[in-house]
């Protein structure tokens, strides 16, 4: 295969991700890097909005999303689970609860990501279907923010379960099992249908779907 190519000593490589896989990504740059060290790497990390606008403008090599835009033709690589539960401060009185309903998160305090996430979007189209209008409290444009403001008191959010998976659900913040969740998002590795990949990119996108996709799995949760 490409990424067995002993000619790959040098290049460059630029990556844009949603904010949900930089739990995840840059994990994987270490044997990446690793095997091919005179491999330079620039990793930015955006919301769906900001992915798009780059992809748009043909600022990178590769990106990864939840969600396949239809405009501009591109190639699409389905990579990883990347579902999204509901999170709650560990001490939150629906935390023991079982199959709670959806309805019953309308009566929560809601902290929500801005426009233009992915994540947002997903949430929305959720409520929407079972008309629910969420409590939003406040909006913030980050995950860490949110999982403070949850850790804080503030609310309950929707969030990528990979945004715990380092401390993992035994924190200060709980998964709640609430019906309908988790939202079974998938992330993709796309590029522009129309760009030649070069052979740093093109090894990078084998890796992901091959034993960077086994490391990811394993270390997950
Ligand atoms: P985002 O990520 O909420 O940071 O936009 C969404 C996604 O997983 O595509």
């Amino acid at each position: 295969s490409v990424a067995d190519m002993k000619g790959l000593k040098q290049g460059y490589l630029k990556i844009t991700v949603v904010t949900t896989a930089k739990y995840v990504i840059p994990r994987l740059l270490g044997p990446f890097c690793q095997r091919y060290p005179g491999v330079e790497i620039s990793l930015k990390v955006t919301n769906h909005s900001g992915v798009l606008e780059r992809l748009s403008e043909n600022k990178d090599d590769l990106y990864i999303l939840s969600k396949v835009p239809d405009e501009p033709d591109v190639k699409s690589h389905p990579f990883l689970a990347n579902p999204l539960v509901v999170l709650a401060n560990h001490d939150h009185p629906l935390v023991h609860e079982k199959n709670i309903p959806i309805q019953k998160l309308a009566d929560q305090p809601f902290i929500t990501r801005e426009s233009g996430s992915g994540t947002r979007g997903y949430v929305q189209k959720l409520f929407d279907e079972h008309n629910i209008t969420p409590n939003v409290k406040i909006e913030l444009s980050s995950n860490e923010a949110i999982k403070q403001a949850i850790a804080g008191g503030l609310g309950i959010s929707v969030l990528s379960r990979h945004t715990i998976a380092l401390e993992g659900a035994s924190g200060q913040i709980a998964i709640l099992d609430v019906e309908n969740f988790p939202i079974p998002c998938h992330w993709y590795v796309i590029h522009l249908a129309g760009k030649q990949l070069s052979v740093v990119a093109q090894a990078f996108l084998e890796y992901l779907q091959t034993e960077g996709k086994q490391i990811a799995e394993d270390t997950a949760w």
